[in-house]
């Protein structure tokens, strides 16, 4: 009877550890960019944006913090990749 205490506590701690680990794995997908290249900035206009040009990344869309002007990097996006537009 003890064992299956024991492994009954065993599995609530490793069902636990599974919800932890996707709960971060949805705050990951959620703000899922990286900080932009140095010196890829947005003038602080709020909104995504196709990085057209050194330093950011050409074909990588982009999403403005409207606060601080600080851009970040959600990866490639075809359109921006198409004709630098977020919609061709
Ligand atoms: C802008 O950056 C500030 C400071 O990092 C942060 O607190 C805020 O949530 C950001 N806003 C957006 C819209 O990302």
């Amino acid at each position: 009877m003890k064992f299956f205490t024991v492994a009954t506590a065993a599995l609530v701690v490793f069902a636990g550890m599974v919800a932890a680990e996707e709960t971060e794995a949805a705050q990951v997908v959620k703000r899922a960019c990286t900080t932009a290249p140095k010196g890829c900035v947005c003038n602080k206009v709020q909104g995504q944006f196709c990085g057209i040009a050194s330093p950011c990344v050409v074909g990588h869309v982009y999403e403005c913090n409207g606060s601080t002007g600080a851009a970040c990097d959600y990866g490639p996006r075809d359109s921006c990749k198409k004709c630098n537009k977020l919609v061709c």
